[in-house]
């Protein structure tokens, strides 16, 4: 060990002579303004900079591979090199401290690390490294602790496997404190660390002011960060044991350069690095919109963004200046509360939590006891379940400050008032706005129907804006049939069918290798027929599932509850000893994925089936976004995920595989390559919006009878996105059609259909349009915004070292579904 030690500080030595290209500095060597530290990997370098206009020196961090420096971390950011001198060295002290000086000759640092006096720090055997994580690490070798890192005194990034938190036993804070200015890295105004006044959560603060919060910790992900979950990109992960605090993020893919830059106006903005475009992308920033603004509301009101006026009081509550203001000021309660039964609690969907000062959490009650809890203690103003999977007991006392609404996202929130009030309530759900978007829809379809009754009743039926609206209005009926939507969820337990596993074992002759349609990280899927003669598909999910009974059933009776033509349905499952099974009606036609790519092009599709097959996805799409009462994600939509109907070879009616949560909470990987878009398949983040990027690729997929991803031209970088975006630009879209599409078609239609898809495919999540807007600009000719560079980058070469393309294998792996094996 120890001549192997030797030899390599021998080896450092030489290559110091050369050039300083090692990843390591120590007693023996010193590096000067010019030389790098580069990690063993070539990922992060170490060494001297100015940034932006500045003449200052500095010792930094910054990805090597990456033009134009991206500094993520700055050692000494209050004591630069002074002006414009390229006489600074970094070297190792006597005491081991790792130390910058002014000039070699320089008696004192200007900088140096913290290493704590209980180190051996004398030891000629400490060396510094620079890990391919940029974490600069000094590792005592006859340890395997560090005795100091970089990542324990962050600047401004937050990269992976860093630390938001405290480290409980020596009081260390992690935090992020901003830069000055892009040409001043000296400390900020603006911190962002995590906050113990109430919950822990993390915190924005200008000086000592709040800013912005994530809200508590809620399972999964922060209770007001819609979007973080299982996901197969990256791992959130929030720690809380006797010795440390900290929210941590990591990706399954090490390669992946992303990074969460606080700015220095205080803005937290996550960018991933885009390898074939070369570019930096923010894909996310917070705060986000005005009702991320800390307080925004007064107390008892909840910010509702784009909405006038944007602060509403609770129900049960009115302004508290006696009328006309909105909640901006604060409410009051319109009638006091009784301490008692008289007292009842209103649902309140989709919540940020109100600020946790005054919050206490047990997590040993469920729900039903969080409520008696709350409504023993007359100051107790509110309750939740502390995480979304539905454990733990948050309770509230005295006045409910900094809520807002998500339209996804967020949590139920359970709030006090007289229970009088809730027989007067408005519940601000989502299930109500959707409502009232639907009478607004019909009231303009009735108007627009009377119109058009005037001038051509049948002309109307035949058109296919005319089934958009008869589809609505048969939703219609479905939302007033009795909702799901009260107060009280077990009041509405539903009855999915429950078969044994006996009769799976019949049905399917012993799970027989010939039944098998197809396999995946989930489990296999088999066909099988019942006594009956009915033929099913039985999804049979592997025993390392990690998922309870309970929490099983829960997620099954959620799919069953979905009910559209557009989308498969489940009819049972099957849950017996170690057994899980979710059963699905049997469709014996083909995917569309299958129809589509065929090589033979045996069953040419023409315009009037690929525009139904749109059509039918979209509304499938809708109906999981916004019109059945919860708001449902899919995350796996493609081509092979969706069945078409056959009869008489006209390939009309599409059917999705509904969501399948039960594979997202394994922990495993949903989303499949070349569907995904940036945010999800880069960050881990998904939305509606993310649905809506799949929805775009299929579009254009089904448009162009082409892959997104291995379609392969002269230049390996292409695929569909970018092909139909250069196409676009070019004005000679129509060039994307399918060649095989026949019959002559209505070339403003396919224009605007191929424009909504590239809509559906920008970069940004906030340029995509929603389902509904997506089924609107379809079957209307309304304008459609403008377009700006989708985000085709997502697959690029598979080989890069780009993270993205790295992980398209264990994507796909576990994407094979029901369909695959037919
Ligand atoms: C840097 O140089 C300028 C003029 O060249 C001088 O005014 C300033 O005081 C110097 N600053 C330091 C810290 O030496
Ligand atoms: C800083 O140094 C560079 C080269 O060392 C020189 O070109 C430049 O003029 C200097 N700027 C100032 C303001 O001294
Ligand atoms: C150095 O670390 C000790 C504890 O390890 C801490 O008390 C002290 O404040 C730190 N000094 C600086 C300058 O960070
Ligand atoms: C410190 O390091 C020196 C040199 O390696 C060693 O001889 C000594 O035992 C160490 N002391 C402690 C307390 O570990
Ligand atoms: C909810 O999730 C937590 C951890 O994320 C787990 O400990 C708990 O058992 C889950 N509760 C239910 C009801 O599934
Ligand atoms: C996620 O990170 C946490 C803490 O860093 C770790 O304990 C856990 O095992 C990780 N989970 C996965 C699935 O990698
Ligand atoms: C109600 O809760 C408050 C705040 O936790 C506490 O101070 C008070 O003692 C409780 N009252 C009762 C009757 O438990």
């Amino acid at each position: 060990m120890a001549s192997f030690i030797s030899l390599l500080l021998l080896f450092n030595l030489f290559v110091h002579q050369l050039c300083y290209a090692a990843d390591t500095i120590n007693h023996n060597n010193v590096l000067r303004d010019g030389d790098t530290l580069v990690s063993n990997g070539g990922i992060f370098a170490l060494g001297f900079f100015s940034p932006g206009n500045s003449k200052q020196r500095y010792v930094g961090i910054w990805y090597n591979k990456i033009p134009g420096q991206t500094v993520v971390w700055v050692a000494n950011r209050d004591n630069p090199i002074n002006n414009n001198s390229s006489s600074g060295v970094v070297k190792v002290d006597e005491l081991g401290k790792l130390a910058i000086f002014n000039a070699i000759s320089s008696p004192k640092p200007l900088w140096s690390a913290n290493i704590s006096a209980t180190a051996n720090t004398t030891s000629s055997t400490l060396s510094y490294k620079l890990l391919d994580t940029g974490n600069l690490v000094l590792r005592d070798d006859n340890q395997g602790d560090f005795l100091w890192q970089s990542f324990d005194y962050p600047t401004d990034a937050f990269l992976p496997g860093m630390k938001l938190g405290f480290n409980k036993k020596t009081g260390l804070s992690w935090s992020l404190t901003s830069w000055k200015s892009p040409d001043d890295p000296s400390t900020g105004e603006f911190t962002l660390g995590m906050d113990l006044t109430g919950l822990p959560e993390l915190v924005i603060k200008k000086a000592s002011q709040k800013i912005w919060r994530t809200g508590p910790w809620a399972g999964e992900g922060f209770n007001g960060v819609p979007g973080m979950g299982p996901n197969p990109v990256v791992n959130f992960s929030f720690v809380d044991n006797p010795d440390e605090i900290y929210y941590s993020h990591s990706y399954y893919n090490t390669n992946t350069f992303s990074r969460i830059m606080f700015d220095y106006l205080g803005f937290d903005r996550t960018l991933i690095w885009i390898e074939s475009t070369g570019r930096w992308v923010v894909i996310r920033t917070y705060p986000d919109d005005i009702c991320d603004s800390y307080r925004k509301c007064g107390a008892f009101g909840s910010c509702r963004p784009n909405n006038q006026p944007t602060c509403l009081c609770l129900s049960g509550f009115e302004p508290s200046d006696g009328g006309t203001a909105d909640g901006s000021v604060g409410c009051v309660r319109k009638r006091d509360l009784l301490c008692g039964e008289g007292d009842g609690f209103l649902k309140l969907e989709n919540m940020k939590f109100p600020d946790t000062s005054n919050a206490r959490v047990d997590m040993s009650l469920g729900i039903k006891d969080c409520e008696i809890e709350c409504r023993n203690n007359c100051s107790c103003t509110g309750y939740a379940s502390a995480y979304v999977n539905g454990s733990g007991c948050l309770v509230w006392f005295g006045d409910l400050t900094d809520m807002r609404e998500f339209t996804n996202g967020g949590q139920a929130f359970f709030v006090r008032v007289n229970s009088i009030e809730i027989g007067n309530s408005i519940v601000h759900s989502k299930g109500s706005f959707a409502k009232k978007k639907l009478v607004i829809i019909l009231c303009v379809v009735i108007v627009v129907g009377l119109l058009i009754f005037i001038s051509g009743f049948c002309y109307f039926f035949k058109k296919a804006k005319g089934r958009g609206i008869l589809q609505r209005k048969r939703l219609q009926k479905q939302l007033l049939k009795p909702s799901p939507e009260t107060n009280d969820e077990t009041n509405t337990k539903f009855e999915l069918p429950i078969f044994d596993l006996n009769s799976m074992m019949v049905a399917t002759e012993n799970f027989s290798l010939s039944n098998e349609l197809g396999a995946g990280g989930f489990g296999s899927v088999y066909k099988g027929t019942l006594c009956d003669g009915r033929e099913i598909a039985v999804k049979r999910l592997s025993k390392n599932s990690g998922q309870g009974v309970i929490e099983f059933k829960n997620e099954v009776e959620l799919i069953a509850k979905l009910q559209h033509r557009n989308l498969v349905q489940i009819i049972g499952c099957c849950i017996e000893e170690e057994e899980k099974m979710l059963i699905y009606e049997y469709m014996p036609n083909k995917s569309l994925d299958f129809l589509l790519f065929d090589q033979t092009k045996s069953t040419p599709l023409d315009w009037k089936m690929r525009s139904d097959i749109i059509l039918g996805i979209a509304r499938g799409v809708l109906y999981l976004h916004q019109d059945s009462t919860l708001t449902i994600i899919h995350r796996d939509l493609k081509a092979s995920n969706i069945l078409l109907d056959s009869n008489m070879n006209h390939f009309g009616m599409a059917r999705i595989f509904g969501s399948d949560q039960s594979q997202a909470n394994t922990r495993r990987v949903v989303g499949t390559y070349g569907y995904m878009s940036p945010e999800y398949a880069m960050d881990g983040f998904f939305s509606i919006k993310s649905d809506v990027f799949s929805f775009g690729v299929i579009l254009l997929e089904i448009i162009s009878g082409k892959k997104n991803s291995g379609f392969y031209h002269e230049d390996p970088t292409m695929n569909l996105i970018k092909l139909a975006w250069e196409l676009w630009k070019a004005d000679t879209i129509l060039e994307l059609v399918d060649p095989s599409m026949g019959n002559p078609f209505p070339e403003q239609e396919v224009v605007r259909f191929i424009q909504v898809g590239i809509l559906c495919v920008q970069e940004n999540a906030k340029d995509r349009p929603t389902m509904s807007d997506v089924i609107f600009m379809l079957g209307n000719e309304t304008p459609i915004p403008s377009l700006k560079q989708p985000a085709f980058v997502l697959t690029s070469n598979p080989n890069s070292a780009n993270a993205f393309a790295g992980s398209a294998s264990s994507v796909n792996e576990v994407s094979v579904t029901i369909i695959e094996g037919r």
